[in-house]
């Protein structure tokens, strides 16, 4: 049976692009059609939107999507209205849920019933819980599963700093590893110190750009356990030399381009194992969503894990959000007030 709340609009704003290039193709409308939720679905008046690197990447077209297009995976908000069919976790009208899918830059989404919504704790305010949504759902994928982390290991975490580094710095800690953070600026630096780095490198600075060299200066000479490397291009090379013998590279972002394609002969000389993984496969299963959602909220609710929003912009200056977040200018999450 579907339920509706009593008065919904039948036209809604968000951003849309209708083809691929700058922060410039982000149209702000007022005319969006209101989705209906179809079976199995449910509709969410967005309380709050997140921005995410992979929004750009849909934006300039690296990864290619049929247009036009609502950008945004990720929002917080209340269930106006559910649709019929399967409903595995009794889903109501009015209740407060987080939720992963697509269309998120507009003021009402949907989101399926099986393995995309989460109802969140009381304790925590809809900042906390969306700025540590998908980046919190990634960072603990990745340090359980495309590489786990083990107490003592070193790990080395490029762009720390930033909505995907700052929680996985911390993450790495939690597990008891020891994390060589990379960062921007002197201001960006200190952030990821303040988060218990052990050792954190300016890979910008003059002295900091032989971070190579500075990983196996640390390491004596080994390499590190594992890298984690959201930069890709201007990374990447780098990252295999500091892996140690039998290390791990896990490679899961473009933020300065992808990473090209490389001869897998480079992996022999140490045995490395190379992964690339996305979120969403680890959290496919009801189960498995239900896990990493509750493990995540239950760090962020005892503050073993905290959140840093970087600025709630309104829905339209989501062009500013961009362009900040491309111009690396900004630490911890973005969000969006549609
Ligand atoms: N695979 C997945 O499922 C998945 C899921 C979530 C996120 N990610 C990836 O994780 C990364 C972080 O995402 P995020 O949303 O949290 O973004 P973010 O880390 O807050 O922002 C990107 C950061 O990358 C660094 N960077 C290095 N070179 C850059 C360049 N040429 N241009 C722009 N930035 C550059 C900057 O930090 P510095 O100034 O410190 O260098 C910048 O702040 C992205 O690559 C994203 O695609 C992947």
């Amino acid at each position: 049976m579907s339920t509706t709340a009593p008065s919904l609009p039948k036209a809604q704003k968000g951003i849309q692009i209708s083809r691929t290039g700058g922060p410039e193709v982000l149209e702000f409308r007022t005319d969006l059609p209101l989705p209906t939720p179809g079976e199995d679905e449910v509709l969410i008046k967005n309380n709050l939107s997140g921005v995410n690197y992979i929004d750009t990447y849909f934006r300039t077209g690296l990864y290619p999507a049929p247009k036009p297009e609502v950008l945004g995976r990720e929002g917080i908000g209340t269930i106006v209205a559910v649709g019929p069919g399967a409903n595995p976790k009794n889903f109501i009208v009015g209740e407060r849920v987080a939720w992963l899918r697509t269309a998120g830059y507009a003021e009402y989404s949907i989101a399926s019933t099986k393995a995309q919504v989460a109802r969140v704790p009381a304790e925590l305010s809809d900042e906390q819980a969306l700025a540590g949504l998908l980046s919190g759902l990634t960072t603990l994928t990745f340090v359980r599963e495309a590489y786990e982390v083990k107490k003592g290991d070193w790990v080395l975490i490029h762009a720390a700093a930033g909505g995907a580094g700052f929680l996985m710095t911390q993450l790495v800690k939690l597990a008891g590893g020891k994390v060589i953070g990379t960062a921007g600026g002197k201001e960006k630096c200190e952030l990821v110190k303040g988060l218990g780095a052990d050792v954190v490198i300016d890979y910008r600075s003059e002295e900091g750009r032989d971070w190579v060299g500075k990983v196996l200066e640390v390491t004596e000479g080994q390499g590190v356990d594992a890298v984690f490397d959201s930069v890709g291009k201007d990374t990447w090379e780098g990252s295999l030399k500091v892996a140690k013998r039998k290390g791990t590279v896990v490679f899961f972002g473009n933020a300065s381009g992808p990473v090209p394609p490389f001869n897998i002969q480079l992996l022999a000389p140490k045995n490395l194992k190379v992964m690339r993984p996305t979120l969403f496969p680890y959290i496919q299963t009801q189960e498995e969503f239900d896990h990493y959602t509750e493990e995540l909220f239950g760090l962020l609710k005892s503050g073993q894990l905290k959140a840093k929003i970087h600025k709630v912009y309104p829905l339209e200056e989501v062009a500013q959000a961009h362009m900040d977040l491309e111009g690396r200018k900004t630490t911890g999450k973005l969000l969006l007030k549609p």
